[in-house]
């Protein structure tokens, strides 16, 4: 090694990759729990010995006593040292084992899955600076953004995020129409259609299987009547709104400008639009931390990828930060472009016509 290593910042880096490496070793098997029933089971058997355990979930002892241990090293399950059992606290099943939780968190690993099952198409953009289109993407992408975002979704869009927008709980619940465009599976959109009855709710994506999926869930909740599904892209669905939302999608989109000009087209008078991004400071220098680590990754992985398949092929990526976003509403037309809300992860931004 050459003399000028500074040792102690050497220790410092490989540290932070072995915690990085440790967390990363975990996703096979927190897919292999989320898909076998492993965190239910565990919940349901309550303290168990590795063999009882192995036996509720009908799987190979020696197997699940490796599992549960890499768990529990992890932080992940709980470990009783005096008898060598296993169980989860209640936190533990609240973000694991409980698919309706609103702290749920393993749609993470789905999404994870599909970042890695990506990296042979977006090796081979990266020499060219070409792009991928959304639906070539690995399809655990699809469902893992409908899962990973639904708590947060749920904890937040009806009770916090819209109502700190001025006049869009008015609107909706006095029959406004709401169009969510880039709906994904349109977890955002029956959630909307459920809270507001009275409003008209329309959803809009480019990608015919998520606009399928979506079809198919409201469906299954008994909603298809309520919410007009379409396939279309973000400059090319018909109709006009009093509300417009882009959800976790403009800055995926190859012509977020363009988007937002047709948005304002397909404005009414007096309506709203509203994005929800990832956190981000303008200055990169400030998304040097955690969050900026995981939504750098997935935007390397996938929101630029997406956008630079597309027209214009901006590609903002998910770090944009508050004044580009706010600067291109402005730019189509809008008014009163702001941050209307801020969590450790999400920006709510809003707009007027
Ligand atoms: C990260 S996902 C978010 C999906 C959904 N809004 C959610 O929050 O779960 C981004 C979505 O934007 C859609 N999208 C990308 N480019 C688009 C475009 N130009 N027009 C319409 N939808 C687009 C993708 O197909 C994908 O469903």
């Amino acid at each position: 090694m050459g003399d000028n290593l500074d040792i102690d910042a050497l220790k410092k880096l490989q540290w932070k990759i072995m915690q990085n490496v440790a967390a990363s070793a975990l996703i096979p098997l927190m897919r292999i729990g989320d898909h076998l029933g492993l965190f239910a089971t565990l919940e349901s058997t309550g303290p168990a010995s590795a063999e009882d355990f192995a036996a509720a979930a009908k799987i190979d002892t020696r197997y699940a006593r490796e599992w549960l241990l890499a768990l529990s090293a992890a932080g992940y399950v709980t470990f009783h040292e005096t008898d060598e059992r296993f169980s989860l606290s209640p936190e533990q099943a609240a973000v694991f084992a409980n698919e309706d939780s609103p702290a749920l968190m393993i749609g993470a690993y789905d999404l994870l899955a599909g970042m890695v099952s990506n990296e042979a198409v977006v090796k081979e953009v990266f020499p060219t600076g070409a792009g991928v289109a959304y639906e070539n993407s690995h399809p655990c992408i699809f469902q893992g953004t409908a899962r990973f975002f639904k708590p947060s979704y749920a904890t937040n869009l009806i009770q916090k995020w819209l109502p700190r927008v001025d006049g869009v709980v008015d609107k909706l619940q006095g029959g406004g129409h709401f169009a969510d465009i880039g709906c994904g599976f349109g977890i955002s959109t029956m959630m909307i259609a459920e809270a507001f009855p009275n409003a008209q709710i329309s959803g809009f994506d480019i990608h015919a299987g998520s606009i399928s999926a979506a079809e198919k869930l409201s469906a299954d909740a008994g909603m298809a009547e309520r919410i007009q599904y379409s396939q279309a892209s973000a400059k090319d669905y018909t109709g006009s709104y009093d509300v417009l939302a882009f959800f976790d999608c403009l800055h995926d989109m190859g012509d977020p400008l363009g988007a937002a000009r047709y948005a304002f087209e397909h404005t009414r008078e007096d309506g709203v639009i509203i994005l929800i991004e990832p956190t981000a400071s303008d200055v990169a220098a400030d998304n040097m931390n955690t969050i900026g680590q995981m939504y750098y990754s997935f935007s390397t992985m996938g929101c630029v990828p997406t956008s630079k398949s597309q027209e214009v092929g901006l590609a903002l990526g998910a770090q944009a930060g508050p004044a580009r976003l706010c600067g291109i509403l402005e730019e189509a037309g809008f008014r009163d472009a702001r941050v209307a809300h801020k969590t450790a992860t999400n920006m709510v931004i809003s707009a007027r016509k």
